[in-house]
């Protein structure tokens, strides 16, 4: 059994997000072995990270519950599937700092990408293509890029099902 962590990366009320997620579970729940569990940043609710000392010193030692609770869902998983909208063509803050917030945790981690945006989060996709190979994740770059208008609707709801569905399941490949 594997655990695949899922990480919803917006906090917008009426997000899209929901219904990518439902997208996501769809693939993973036709795998054998797959457990599924969710990291809604929404729920989390992580300070903006404030710490004296960076994530990478011997010395950092998280005492924030929500820090808490989020490094130990990454430290967990056996793979995640990182869902990410694009805001003003990169990530939205949140990412960012629940990012920020970690650093060994990420090293050797397996991720994935489920981009969506106007341009299927290309841009939002490109900042991680920066950040995730610094972190010395094992950054999976084949990401799915779901385009508002042509794959789905801006509300996240399916357009073209068999796009949507072959994209979704070579990212998801990546990590199985
Ligand atoms: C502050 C803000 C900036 C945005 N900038 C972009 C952008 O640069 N490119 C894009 O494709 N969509 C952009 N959008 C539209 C988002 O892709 C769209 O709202 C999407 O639904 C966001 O995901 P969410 O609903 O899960 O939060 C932006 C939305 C917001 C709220």
């Amino acid at each position: 059994m594997s655990n695949v962590l899922v990480v919803l990366s917006s906090v917008r009320k009426g997000r899209a997000a929901d219904n990518i997620f439902d997208l996501v579970k769809k693939d993973l729940d036709a795998r054998d072995g797959v457990h599924i569990v969710v990291a809604d940043l929404k729920e989390i609710n992580l300070p903006f990270f404030a710490h004296e000392l960076t994530p990478a010193s011997p010395d950092y030692i998280p005492t924030d519950p929500a820090v808490i609770e989020w490094g130990k869902l990454v430290t967990d998983a056996d793979a995640i599937v990182w869902l990410t909208p694009e805001y003003n063509h990169s990530l939205n803050a949140v990412q960012k700092n629940a990012i920020d917030s970690l650093k060994n945790e990420w090293i050797d981690k397996p991720i994935t990408i489920v981009g969506y945006g106007w341009s299927g989060g290309s841009l939002s996709i490109a900042a991680l293509d920066h950040i995730l190979p610094w972190l010395k994740a094992d950054y999976k770059h084949n990401p799915a890029e779901l385009a508002f208008m042509k794959d789905i609707n801006p509300d996240g709801t399916i357009i073209d099902e068999a796009s949507v569905t072959a994209q979704i399941k070579a990212t998801i490949d990546e990590i199985a």
